[in-house]
């Protein structure tokens, strides 16, 4: 069988492993796989590339995409149906593997629905797929926010300051909520729960009042809105899928509480370093799990499913029930982050 692969939406690590346990296995049964660049742009203007095993086979610890990546809405496009059943007959194509988010797995529920074979994966380090239990990717994001965090503790408690550090995190606090739990924080901050200024400033107050260090370290999601209930956006222009850039409501969230109790804040944004670099091993593991298992599906003729992780083991759920529903922290486990908070 002659399969494309794709990597579509923001890039996370482990994607390029994915392809390494797609294309490895795929190859032991006889197929031959091929690579769309740049996630729906490649398919709709034909940009393939080979992908042999000697391609992929030292990619298990490369983070980014080897494919390239794009935010290319493709049914968007005018006649983009018919792009892209005019470059799956070029390319001769039995089956398509669409590794991506919410936005990028939406188009290929369409294409499924649409009569073509595809498989989905699962990818987002935000882990607010509602089909999986987890997503690789966010693993080591959130060891990357623990590790940052910690790294903030050492240099607050010794000048006694606050800081704010604004993480990822759109309309799902998953990362928010880990790295606040793993690194310690004392107020964490989600998209899910709209933050509550005085309650902020009482922490911080207190804190400073107790009489040791004094310090607080405030986590809180880019998503997360201030009492004016909306995003901080860097602009308000949106992506084919709809969306805007989200940044800053740490700085602001900083300003506000300086003003509220005259403490001298700092924030830091850790953006892009979250979904940078080398997967861990965790997510090295997944991806390649979820790679093994989309070729195994394929040898298998089932299509219009999505790979996905249930407990420890993995299943395979239709695309249409996997995606359009976020998965977001509940309130049960933002009351156990309070537990350990303040
Ligand atoms: O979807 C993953 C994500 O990292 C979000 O948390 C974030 O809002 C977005 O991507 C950032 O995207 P971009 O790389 O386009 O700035």
């Amino acid at each position: 069988m002659r399969v494309g692969l794709l990597t579509g939406g923001g890039d996370c690590p482990g994607l390029n492993a994915v392809l390494r346990g797609f294309v490895l296995h795929h190859a032991q049964g006889g197929g031959t796989s091929v690579g769309f660049l740049r996630g729906w742009k490649g398919v709709l203007e034909g940009l393939v590339r080979p992908l042999a095993p000697a391609d992929v086979e030292e990619l298990w610890n490369v983070g980014g995409t080897v494919l390239g990546t794009s935010r290319t809405n493709p049914l968007k496009a005018e006649g983009g149906l018919e792009a892209i059943r005019a470059t799956w007959q070029k390319e001769r194509l039995d089956a398509l593997v669409a590794i991506g988010g919410d936005d990028t797995l939406g188009v290929a529920t369409k294409l499924a629905a649409a009569g073509l074979a595809v498989v989905g994966v699962p990818k987002t380090i935000d882990n607010d797929l509602s089909g999986t239990d987890y997503t690789f990717g966010f693993d080591t994001a959130i060891n990357i926010c623990a590790e940052a965090l910690d790294r903030l503790h050492t240099t607050a408690r010794s000048h006694g300051r606050t800081f704010v550090v604004e993480v990822m995190g759109r309309q799902a606090g998953w990362i928010g909520a880990y790295a606040g739990l793993a690194g310690g924080a004392h107020v964490t901050l989600l998209p899910e729960f709209p933050i509550d200024l005085g309650a902020v400033c009482a922490v911080v107050e207190r804190r400073r009042q107790a009489g040791g260090p004094g310090y607080t370290i405030i986590v809180v999601s880019e998503g997360a809105t201030l009492d004016d209930g909306d995003e901080v956006t860097v602009s308000k222009e949106v992506d084919a899928f709809g969306h805007a850039r989200l940044g800053g409501v740490g700085e602001r969230l900083a300003a506000r509480i300086q003003a509220k109790t005259g403490v001298e804040i700092r924030s830091t944004v850790l953006g892009h370093v979250q979904r940078g670099g080398p997967p861990s091993a965790y997510d090295r593991v997944l991806a390649t799990r979820f790679g093994v298992r989309a070729a195994d599906l394929v040898a298998k003729k089932e299509f219009g499913v999505m790979v996905a992780l249930r407990g420890t083991g993995l299943v395979s759920v239709p695309l249409a029930e996997a995606t359009g529903t976020l998965k977001q922290v509940p309130r049960s486990f933002y009351d156990m982050i309070q537990g350990v908070s303040g």
